[in-house]
């Protein structure tokens, strides 16, 4: 497990422990974290799972790879920090990972 607090857009934070080998974006699906879609279910195709990463976490969670950052071109306020949550398996390096969520999902 690794503690994810998920931030929407307005402030309000909810901390999660996400099994490792989840997605970020299956962790907030399953407990019905507002801001986080997931339309395809994970497979990079829908961009409905967009969040930011802090930078002082950008280092755990990796670059988005070709496939992601293609999908990423049709997602709403796309910004350095950018990644699809469904890309992002949680390892037990990413206790204590913040992600942040876009006004709305496209
Ligand atoms: S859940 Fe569809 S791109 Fe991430």
């Amino acid at each position: 497990m690794a503690k994810i607090t998920y931030v929407e857009s307005n402030g309000t934070r909810h901390t999660i422990e996400v099994p490792v080998g989840t997605s970020v974006m299956q962790g907030a699906v399953n407990h019905l974290v507002p801001g986080i879609e997931g339309d395809c279910g994970g497979l990079c195709a829908c961009g409905t799972c967009h969040v930011y990463i802090p930078e002082p976490f950008q280092s755990l969670t990796g670059k988005a790879e070709e496939l992601e950052q293609g999908m990423l071109e049709f997602a709403f306020d796309v910004r350095e920090q950018s990644r699809l949550s469904c890309q992002i398996i949680v390892t037990s390096v990413m206790e204590g990972l913040v992600v942040e969520m876009p006004k709305r999902q496209y």
